[in-house]
């Protein structure tokens, strides 16, 4: 985002509104990409965060220090979300440091990427464990919290809100990505279905839905003016998606402005779910 008068580098500027304020709030996989604008975006909204990552601890070590200058609590925890003792410990540590949570978003992802025929079992794998599986043991552990600690109505309306990341291909088929496109449509269910469940007890589950977002994970398909140019094809919108966009969705739907919507998923793409081609052909 170079251009500093961009529609996006603007919205950039915008102060978010203190929709979070006493909010605890949980991000996995928040070292990085969207995770990481969640996280920011989560604190300049007024919550205290932890920041989940796995790997080199610097990145989340970064992600901190910019809350904690925001006048926040940051708390980092390395935990792999595809492991259920894993989330156990960090749902531990982080209510034992925290107190409770009244915010989750179940973000760690990652893609794995093969034409089917050659596509291995353990990239298979790899992706249901971290996407899906990671999703489905970070979202109970925070209903079970929520329904542990009961309501905090000077903080939250609902009960608690979970925000969980899925993408255009929850509804977009992808070759060469089956792997990726299944684990998001089985988000898309999981989530639902959860959101049924767990509606009565006014605890709120939905998901975002990113588009092409400017982050690591799809580097190759922005980083040179070719593949940008041949990307904004998919993109009514005409511009790349930036992590921020997502952050200040993922804002409104744990904030209690977005109370009464639950099991929804808002896509945030730009217009890539407009089937752009039909502009122009059909
Ligand atoms: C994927 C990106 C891709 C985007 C749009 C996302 O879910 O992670 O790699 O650019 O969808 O196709």
């Amino acid at each position: 985002m170079t251009d500093t008068n961009s529609p996006a580098a603007r919205l950039a500027q915008r102060p978010y509104a203190q929709t979070l304020t006493g909010h605890k709030a949980l991000v996995t996989g928040a070292s990085s990409g969207i995770g990481r604008a969640t996280a920011l975006g989560l604190a300049r909204a007024g919550a205290d965060v932890v920041i989940n990552y796995i790997g080199p601890a610097a990145g989340a070590e970064e992600v901190a220090q910019e809350i904690t200058a925001l006048g926040r609590r940051a708390l980092t925890i390395a935990a792999d979300v595809a492991q259920e003792d894993a989330v156990e410990q960090m749902f531990a540590t982080a209510l034992r440091e925290f107190g409770t949570l009244h915010a989750v978003v179940s973000n760690a992802g990652l893609q794995r990427d093969s034409g089917f025929t050659e596509m291995t079992l353990e990239q298979w794998n790899t992706v249901m464990a971290v996407n899906l599986t990671g999703q489905f043991l970070t979202t109970r552990a925070a209903v079970r919290e929520f329904k542990r600690r009961g309501p905090q109505e000077d903080i939250t309306i609902a009960l608690g809100k979970i925000v969980c990341m899925s993408s255009v291909h929850q509804v977009i088929p992808w070759g060469g990505h089956v792997n990726y496109a299944a684990s998001k449509g089985g988000i898309n269910m999981m989530m639902r279905s959860i959101a049924q469940e767990v509606a009565p007890l006014h605890i709120r589950v939905n998901a975002v839905a990113p588009g092409a977002i400017r982050t690591p994970i799809n580097h190759d398909a922005w980083a040179t003016p070719e593949a940008y140019q041949a990307l904004l094809k998919l993109i009514p919108n005409g511009r790349i998606g930036e992590p921020d966009d997502i952050a200040r969705a993922v804002a409104w739907l744990l904030s209690d402005d977005s109370d009464y919507v639950t099991g929804a998923t808002l896509y945030v793409d730009g217009g890539m779910t407009l089937y752009p081609g039909f502009a122009t052909g059909g």
